[in-house]
């Protein structure tokens, strides 16, 4: 049986979910945020150590700036109203990626958070926020350089947005695309991945415990035999 300390997630499909119901895009965000608090009760139930989702990508700025501002003010929201969620089951709260570059309320909503569920010690609850993995690698590798530490894998990995999260070993992307997008490049080497046609606000923790199950039994070798 395979151990999952890291599960990253790649919530995909909230916009084809709203335009099969003929609501805006941004309906489907509002669902999917939903499914957030659900999946991360249900990893800090099963004493899974760190939950990745990718929330917002260096290439999301691209969006009209109208759905831009409303997944901002979506996560603000959310950063907002699910203290009691994430104080009574002891999550600790994280970002990757660059978060300098958002909305100073947003950075300053992050902070709060962070600095509430900083003595938490459950499910690590990691948003990847203007995150890129290769954008990732590039500050990490220029903070070495800068502070003049040889590169190797273990500085790397200690000076990646993750570090102390460890490799991710499942993946699991929701609405139906197959590539991996950008997320957690280099800590995603080895992971397993999934991949289902649900699109992300259908999705559920019944799906959820579905692909875990088959995850935990499947042969990873890691390159060896
Ligand atoms: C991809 O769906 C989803 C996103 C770019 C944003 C993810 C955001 C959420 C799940 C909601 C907010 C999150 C939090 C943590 C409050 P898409 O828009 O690319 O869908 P499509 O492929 O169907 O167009």
């Amino acid at each position: 049986m395979n151990a999952l300390n890291h599960l990253a997630i790649i919530m995909d499909g909230n916009g084809r979910w709203a335009k099969k119901r003929g609501f805006l895009r941004i309906k489907g965000h509002e669902n999917g945020a939903k499914v957030v608090e659900n999946v991360a009760i249900y990893c800090a139930k099963l004493g899974i150590k760190t939950l990745s989702l990718y929330a917002f990508s260096t290439e999301n700025w691209t969006r009209p700036q109208a759905e831009i501002d409303f997944l901002m003010d979506l996560l603000k929201k959310f950063l907002r109203q699910k203290r009691d969620m994430i104080c009574k089951n002891n999550i600790k709260f994280h970002t990757i990626g660059d978060i300098s570059a958002l909305r100073a309320d947003l950075q300053t909503e992050i902070k709060a958070l962070k600095e509430l569920s900083a003595d938490f010690n459950g499910l690590n609850l990691v948003l990847g926020l203007n995150y890129g993995g290769r954008d990732e690698i590039v500050r990490a590798c220029k903070k070495l350089c800068d502070s003049g530490v040889k590169i190797s894998e273990n500085s790397i990995n200690g000076a990646l947005d993750t570090s102390g999260f460890g490799d991710v070993d499942l993946l699991i992307r929701t609405g139906g695309e197959q590539r991996i997008s950008n997320f957690l490049l280099w800590q995603a080497s080895y992971a397993e991945l999934a991949f289902t046609s649900t699109l992300w606000p259908d999705f559920s923790v019944i799906e959820l415990e579905k692909i875990i199950n088959e995850y935990k039994t499947r042969n990873r070798r890691f390159g060896g035999l």
